[in-house]
């Protein structure tokens, strides 16, 4: 594959992006950075009494080894966080950097197409309806040993798309030239071959 070569994949949470990105970014050896990540290690700082923007600026490898980082009161944080446009701001040239980096990359987040990355040479936009998407965030959950229920883990996926839909900086939303995959119906392997497809469609 030519470097460097941007594969920027969006959509809401538990939609199967993190999923299809990990194994789009194995298929054709690409580094990936999922950029929720970066936000959720903001979001944990703030909760732990910090100040958002200075969190984002001062952000260091450790913060994302973080085991509460994929629980979900840290989700909300990180929702919350992602509305300031200095902590966005503070984090834009780390994940352009990724993003061009020699060998290429794979980015996953929500403004990767649409901000981070306008000329990636591929966008996707992976999603699925807000029920089929809780159901499958309970199931993990559950796995994990969290004790919740299909009402709350609901509310939350709706109340986490609301506010990463409406905020005016760098909004969850489709890229104009973005392929969109709905998950709903799809098993993980037929989600990420149809990923496969298109990333192939654009390196041919
Ligand atoms: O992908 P995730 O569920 O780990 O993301 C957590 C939150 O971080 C999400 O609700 C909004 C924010 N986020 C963002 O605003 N922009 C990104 N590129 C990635 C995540």
């Amino acid at each position: 594959m030519m470097s460097p070569f941007t594969v920027a994949i969006d959509g809401p949470a538990a939609a199967g992006k993190g999923t299809i990105s990990k194994e789009v970014a194995v298929h054709f050896d690409l580094a990936h950075l999922d950029t929720g990540l970066l936000y959720r290690a903001v979001g944990a700082r703030m909760l732990r009494g910090e100040d958002p923007t200075a969190a984002a600026q001062t952000l260091v490898a450790s913060d994302l080894e973080n085991p509460e980082l994929r629980t979900a009161d840290v989700a909300q944080a990180a929702s919350k966080v992602a509305v300031i446009p200095e902590v966005r701001a503070a984090l834009l040239n780390f994940q352009r950097a990724f993003a061009r980096r020699s060998g290429g990359a794979v980015l996953d987040g929500r403004d990767i197409g649409t901000v981070i990355c306008p000329r990636a040479e591929v966008k996707l936009f992976v999603t699925a309806s807000a029920e089929v998407r809780a159901q499958r965030r309970l199931s993990e959950l559950q796995e994990r040993g969290f004790d919740t229920d299909l009402e709350t883990v609901l509310a939350d996926v709706k109340a986490r798309d609301d506010r990463d839909m409406t905020r005016a900086d760098a909004p969850l939303r489709p890229a104009g030239d973005a392929v969109t995959i709905d998950t709903s119906e799809l098993s993980i392997g037929e989600a990420v071959a149809q990923a496969i497809a298109a990333v192939k469609v654009r390196c041919d």
